[in-house]
């Protein structure tokens, strides 16, 4: 049998001298290629709803780069979509969807069962993968976590601080609870469709948990990704699944144990030294450096690359950003990290 991947090594808990690496939203609008084939699709949601090209973009830093690991191109919007949302991008802006704050709005979304109407073409696109990939990388899929997911169906944007979405957690709670349930039923069906077509590992991104604090982020962040990764465990035995509960902070501590992920994803504003300590002690992680570096380049590029290489080299580790690249990032400066994780 073939060795086993380098980023499947690392989630069942493998120590590495050079840790594999991917980096979030490298199929992204830094690269020229990717900005020539979303311009060929016409918009960003033509491009999610097109496996081949979908796929191409996938596979563009993996060419270029040599990742250990490639995303499926999709986002976490589509299955707010999926339900019944409608959904639209502004260009320079971002998401828009329409917003869910009464029983009414909330009467509107269609029933989990029938998501894959609109999800097919995701699952050809991670087909088509599985079988265009080269034989050491592996694929990673995904979904966002339901509370970020209610987040922007509630606000129907993305907003500086969830407020809509704290909103009526506080003032329609049973409605909130609902629609959170809905989304996580939703996305256990997604997933498992991802899996079944040939995903390899699951990421939850859970990028507004940092704003839930004590009992809400046990019950809106954690909870709900405990309840993802135990019925994807029971269908799919060997899963591993990487749950990243952004700005978390302290938080971060036990998360691992708490909902069953192999894996927690770390952002930025953790220093590496403390999360080995603290986190990386009950099992892999990855992350965490700045994407600002991406934009800036430089000696400390390499300085914080090597730093966050050693802090977790005793552990289980994957590296990558603390966030997705932005497209104002420098192409030449993806290499430069590449080669200082994997050169020293
Ligand atoms: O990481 C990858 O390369 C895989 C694909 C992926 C995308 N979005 C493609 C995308 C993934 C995993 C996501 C996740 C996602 N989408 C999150 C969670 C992670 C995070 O970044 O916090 C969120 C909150 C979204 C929702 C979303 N999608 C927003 C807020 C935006 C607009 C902001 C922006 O960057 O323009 C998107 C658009 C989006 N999703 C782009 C890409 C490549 C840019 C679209 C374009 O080409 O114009």
């Amino acid at each position: 049998m073939a060795e086993q991947k380098k980023l499947l090594r690392a989630l069942a808990g493998e120590t590495q001298d050079v840790p594999p690496i991917w980096m979030m939203r490298q199929a992204g609008r830094y690269l020229p290629e990717y900005r020539a084939t979303r311009a060929e699709a016409g918009d960003f949601l033509s491009l999610c709803y097109n496996p081949e090209l979908a796929t191409e973009v996938t596979l563009q830093p993996i060419r270029r780069y040599g990742f250990d690991a490639a995303i499926l191109f999709a986002d976490i919007l589509l299955v707010p979509q999926a339900l019944g949302a409608d959904l639209w991008f502004v260009t320079g802006e971002g998401p828009r969807l329409s917003t869910i704050t009464t029983e009414a709005d909330f009467a509107k979304l269609g029933p989990v069962s029938d998501i894959h109407e609109t999800l097919n073409p995701i699952y050809e696109t991670v087909r088509l993968l599985s079988s265009a990939l080269p034989a050491e990388t592996t694929l990673i899929g995904f979904a966002g976590a339901p509370w970020t997911v209610a987040t922007y169906m509630i606000a129907g944007r993305g907003t500086p601080d969830q407020g809509p979405a704290h909103l009526l957690r506080r003032e329609n709670n049973a409605l909130f609870e609902a629609l959170l349930a809905r989304i996580t039923e939703a996305t256990i069906e997604y997933l498992s469709m991802q899996i079944k077509a040939g995903a390899e590992v699951v990421k939850i991104f859970d990028s507004w948990a940092g704003s839930l604090s004590g009992e809400a982020f046990e019950k809106y962040a954690l909870e709900p990704c405990r309840q993802i990764t135990e019925a994807l465990k029971q269908r799919h035995p060997s899963i591993p699944v990487i749950g990243f509960p952004r700005e978390a902070g302290d938080k971060y501590v036990g998360f691992a144990k708490a909902t069953g992920v192999d894996c927690v994803a770390l952002d930025n504003s953790v220093d590496p030294e403390w999360a080995a300590a603290h986190v990386q002690v009950d099992g892999c992680v990855q992350g965490n450096l700045a994407s600002r570096h991406m934009v800036t380049g430089g000696q400390e590029l390499v300085d914080d690359t090597r730093r966050i290489v050693k802090a977790f080299g005793n552990g289980p580790h994957i590296f990558n950003l603390g966030h997705g690249i932005t497209p104002d990032a420098d192409p030449d400066n993806v290499q430069r990290m590449i080669d200082a994780v994997r050169d020293g």
